[in-house]
């Protein structure tokens, strides 16, 4: 490591197949940053060593993917307001010798939905499926573009009840409930995977009505469509996109922290897409 050269990772376990290096090594290209960055595999008790040492040797920052978000959350000497929101951080960056926690998952979800597929998010009826990190990670965001109401489904209930009462002081004009998956109408204008049942090749079991007319978003992204997102488009969804977009954004807005400078992303989402 030199001293001109800054040099970034992403940790996690597994890491392997991670994309961020590729999607880094695009960015800085494009922008002229001289810059490195690097995949560590991390073992799972290891993270504050690694990151300390990362840091301690002049690391610039660090991506934080599965499963050390909520251990980068108390890593981190300082959080930003989104951080602190989301309870996880994906983000480390150091700041006038601190090592400051950010997340960037919220914003790089809205900026995919709303700006690279135009979908509509204000003053509609938002579902979201799931109720773990994920999808705590994107509900301030979310509620910040003023859908007129945001319902939170969840296999295990009491966990959707939770996380709509943790966040109701956020809601503003927004109406923000929580069901089961059998009590769901089939009412919504964009319905947003955010469980990780895709992972396994489920799809959360809701019934075909919900998918009718509605923009159906999952988080998880393949090279063949999601179980979720086959369903979607077999009972008559509007329009259907995985989650390659937001983590290209995702990344995208983590540069930006990094460098300020902001690369542009759609030749970026559309080269990844056709390598895999
Ligand atoms: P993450 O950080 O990816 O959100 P998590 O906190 O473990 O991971 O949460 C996983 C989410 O996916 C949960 O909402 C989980 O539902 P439960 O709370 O009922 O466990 C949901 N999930 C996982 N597999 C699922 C499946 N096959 N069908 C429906 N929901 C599923």
């Amino acid at each position: 490591m030199t001293n001109s050269t800054a040099s970034y990772a992403v940790f996690g376990n597994p890491i392997e197949h991670s994309k961020s290096p590729d999607i880094h090594h695009r960015f800085a290209e494009q922008t002229k940053q001289v810059m490195t960055y690097q995949k560590r595999l991390i073992n799972i008790d290891a993270f504050e060593v690694s990151a300390q040492e990362f840091f301690n040797a002049g690391g610039s920052g660090l991506n934080i993917t599965v499963p050390f978000k909520l251990a980068a959350y108390h890593f981190a000497e300082q959080l930003t307001a989104r951080a602190k929101i989301a309870g996880a951080v994906n983000t480390l960056v150091k700041k006038n010798g601190l090592i400051v926690g950010d997340n960037t998952d919220g914003s790089g979800l809205l900026t995919d939905i709303s700006i690279n597929l135009g979908w509509p998010l204000a003053h509609e009826d938002i579902l979201i499926l799931g109720a773990g990190g994920a999808v705590r990670g994107i509900l301030e965001p979310l509620l910040g573009v003023k859908p007129l109401s945001i319902t939170i489904a969840n296999r295990t209930f009491e966990k959707a009840q939770t996380l709509a009462e943790q966040f109701k002081h956020l809601a503003g004009p927004t109406s923000l409930n929580c069901v089961s998956y059998a009590q769901l109408k089939n009412q919504y204008k964009v319905i947003i995977n955010g469980t990780s049942a895709s992972l396994v090749g489920e799809a959360p079991a809701v019934k075909p009505s919900v998918y009718n007319k509605a923009f159906c978003y999952d988080m998880m992204y393949s090279k063949e469509a999601t179980t979720f997102l086959q369903q979607a488009n077999h009972f008559g969804a509007q329009a259907t996109a995985d989650g390659l977009g937001m983590l290209v954004e995702q990344a995208a807005e983590s540069f930006y922290v990094w460098r300020q400078c902001r690369p542009k992303t759609a030749s970026v989402i559309a080269s990844i897409r056709a390598a895999m």
